[in-house]
């Protein structure tokens, strides 16, 4: 039972010129496996026109590992070319209106939509949370989570571990290093719900309403946090951006919002899921760590070959700076997007040995599943350390877990993670 073969029918691709292809990203088929297309477009090589969003894609590895690095490529468009971003338009393609007024508050200091030097600022300033020595003492109390958490299901001999195990843990962490209260819980993980939806360039006007609500919810909630903790600095990142008494790394309450919300956004639906596709790829492929890891090599090689096989995010976009030459005759003229398909580059048969086999052991395994060049993901070692514990920990305790089900992904092609993890043992 192996997931890259359940969708068996592989259907040609529907070529609607030499290199522009139509695939509506809602087919089953398609966001179940999408590797059956990303195969097909690597016979081809070079960049493709994806029709039914209306951009160009690259899809090998290099050519996606260049672009991510590369200055003429960036995440808002040049001043010359001034068009909304990828999030600013409502459904009928008017700019942002009332209805989207705070999500694009929350958006304005985001690290992702920054460049330098603005985002140099912002994000040497929080780096010093996510140093690795700063991370290395959260392997202890992840570890008693996840207990914890594995102690309220492991007599039941069956669970959803999307549910009650993926969900709690990454949000936890995040609450935790924020200095967000606990008993938030619940409304942080609906505000990263509802925000999420708006990255999905499918969303409903009724998705963005509630994405703007949860983006208002949010920020009275972190705005009351930074007031307390300017009074009273605690051991946490809100407290380390709102106290600092150095007049270059002082940030507003805008940007400290902004960064509070993305650490959410970012880090936890990508940790969620990628911890569902990794369980679902060990099972698939015979390859579960029966008893645990042997060691942390054997656990880090085994996450990263999960990063590369299955990764939660297949999809960002970069605004061309300028003309740029993609090869094969493309250009694309200053102002245009560009998609860089991570989930496809992790597959070039050029760039690794049988890129559809799972194989933890594998020494070609680097992949791009958590970016590259400046914009490259700020909690890499967090995730990679939360993936490792949840892992180890759940098959030390659950030597025997199974598939209870054929696992099905859910309709969000750029969110590619699973409904539900139904396990047994
Ligand atoms: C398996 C889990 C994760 C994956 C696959 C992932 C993936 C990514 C990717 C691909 C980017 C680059 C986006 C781009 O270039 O446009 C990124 C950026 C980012 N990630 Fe992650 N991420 C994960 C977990 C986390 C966690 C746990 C956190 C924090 C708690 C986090 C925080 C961020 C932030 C703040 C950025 C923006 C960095 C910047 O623009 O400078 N991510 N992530």
């Amino acid at each position: 039972m192996n997931h890259t073969t359940d969708w068996p029918t592989e259907q040609p691709i529907d070529w609607t010129s030499e290199r522009s292809f139509r695939q509506s990203p809602h087919e089953p088929a398609f966001y179940n496996n999408p590797y059956s297309l990303y195969r097909q477009l690597h016979e081809r090589r070079g960049p493709v026109f994806w029709h039914d969003y209306g951009f160009w894609c690259l899809i090998e590895f290099d050519a996606v590992a260049s672009a991510l690095k590369d200055r003429r490529f960036a995440r808002l468009p040049p001043a010359s070319a001034l068009r909304h971003s990828e999030f600013s338009k409502t459904p009928t393609g008017e700019s942002h209106a009332a209805h989207m007024q705070q999500f694009a508050q929350v958006e304005r200091h985001s690290l992702l939509q920054l460049e330098p030097p603005v985002h140099t600022r912002l994000r040497k300033r929080i780096n010093q949370a996510f140093v690795a020595r700063q991370i290395e003492t959260m392997a202890k109390p992840i570890e008693a989570m996840v207990n914890q958490c594995i102690d309220q299901f492991i007599d039941e001999r069956a669970c959803d571990l999307l549910t009650t195990l993926a969900t709690p843990v990454p949000v936890t962490v995040i609450a935790t290093l924020l200095g967000v209260p606990l008993d938030r819980r619940d409304d942080l993980l609906r505000w990263s719900h509802d925000m999420v939806k708006v990255y999905t360039l499918t969303q409903s006007y009724n998705d963005e309403r509630l994405a703007n609500q949860s983006a208002g919810e949010f920020s009275d909630c972190l705005l009351a946090l930074i007031d307390e903790k300017r009074r009273k600095p605690k051991e946490d990142l809100l407290s380390l951006m709102a106290s600092t008494r150095d007049p270059g790394s002082i940030l507003s309450n805008e940007e400290i919002i902004s960064v509070a919300v993305l650490l959410l956004n970012a880090g936890h639906e990508a940790t969620v899921h990628q911890f569902g596709n990794l369980v679902n790829a060990l099972l698939q492929n015979d390859c579960a760590p029966r008893g645990g890891f042997n060691d942390a090599v054997h656990g880090k090689r085994t996450v990263d070959e999960g990063l590369r096989y299955d990764a939660p995010l297949h999809l960002f976009l970069r605004y061309a700076q300028c003309d740029v030459e993609l090869g094969h005759g493309v250009t694309v003229k200053a102002g245009e997007q560009v998609a860089v398909l991570l989930g496809a580059a992790n597959r070039d048969p050029t760039r690794f040995v049988e890129p559809e086999r799972f194989r933890p052991e594998r020494t070609d395994g680097a992949h791009v599943s958590l970016g590259a060049g400046i914009h490259f993901c700020i909690g890499a070692a967090l995730a990679g350390l939360e993936l490792q514990i949840l892992t180890d920990t759940l098959f030390k305790r659950i030597p025997d877990l199974q598939l209870a089900q054929q696992p099905q992904y859910q309709d969000l092609f750029h969110f590619h993670g699973l409904k539900a993890l139904q396990v047994r043992w």
